[in-house]
């Protein structure tokens, strides 16, 4: 028999702006041939998926008929029971994950136990939610990583009515930001964070993730559980 497979928690936007179709379907299809996944989104509500196209389409109908396409409220999530987190390019991060506070709790176990977390694209919106635990700084000061750029939001429609820009956000921050041109794969690895800078760059940060937690002794001896 082989090894049980490795929980991972998969964090979903579900404000109207929505998860990238093409981000999802590709880090959900990797991911899920090495872990076995678990939705989660603000109170379990519904996840938009957006960008659909004819082909992909199809792949969401036949998803959606599946009872694991439902997500879980962030407030049941019991983090200890996954080794890796994964945020898929979704435009909807900025409005609904990244001041959520029970998100927050969630990404701070995993910083604590450094355990890998993968986001990719609009989705590193999410990280801005989460404070250290004495409530100062923010979480990731010191950590290096990359996310959509400001050239590459200046083109959407909404930018001028982002709450958060992530580049300005992580320099603001105690972050080390940094990019590639636009719409280049580019991924930056730093400690037990993956980052990608856009919806390009998903197959990489997930293989990434993957390949981490293949290494990653403590991730494999998933007992190790503080409650
Ligand atoms: C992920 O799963 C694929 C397909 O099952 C397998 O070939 C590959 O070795 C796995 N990768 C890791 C890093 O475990
Ligand atoms: C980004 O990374 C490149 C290559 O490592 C480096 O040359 C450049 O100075 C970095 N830029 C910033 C702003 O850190
Ligand atoms: C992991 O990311 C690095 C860039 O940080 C990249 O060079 C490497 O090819 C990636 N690995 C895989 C298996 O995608």
């Amino acid at each position: 028999m082989s090894a049980p497979r490795l929980h991972c928690l998969m964090v979903l936007s579900s404000a109207v702006e929505g998860v990238s179709a093409q981000s999802y379907i590709q880090a959900y299809t990797l991911a899920s041939s090495n872990f076995s996944i678990q939705l989660a989104s603000p109170h379990g509500k519904n996840v938009e998926y957006v960008q659909q196209d004819d082909n992909n389409r199809r792949w969401f109908n036949e998803f959606r008929s599946k009872a694991s396409s439902n997500p879980i409220a962030f407030e049941t999530v019991d983090s200890a029971r996954y080794s890796a987190l994964l945020i898929p390019s979704s435009p909807g991060a900025v409005h609904d994950l990244a001041s959520n506070t029970e998100l927050s709790q969630i990404v701070n176990h995993f910083i604590r136990e450094k355990k890998p977390i993968c986001a990719i694209g609009s989705g590193v919106a999410a990280l801005c939610c989460v404070m250290s635990p004495d409530g100062k700084s923010w979480g990731f000061k010191t950590y290096s990583m990359t996310g959509p750029s400001v050239f590459e939001l200046a083109r959407t429609q909404e930018f001028s009515s982002l709450p958060v820009i992530v580049e300005d956000f992580i320099k603001d921050h105690g972050g080390q930001y940094n990019n590639s041109e636009m719409d280049a794969v580019h991924v930056i690895i730093d400690r037990h964070l993956i980052t990608g800078q856009n919806a390009h760059s998903t197959l990489m940060a997930v293989q990434n993730l993957t390949l981490m937690c293949a290494q990653n002794k403590h991730a494999v001896s998933g007992s190790r559980d503080m409650r």
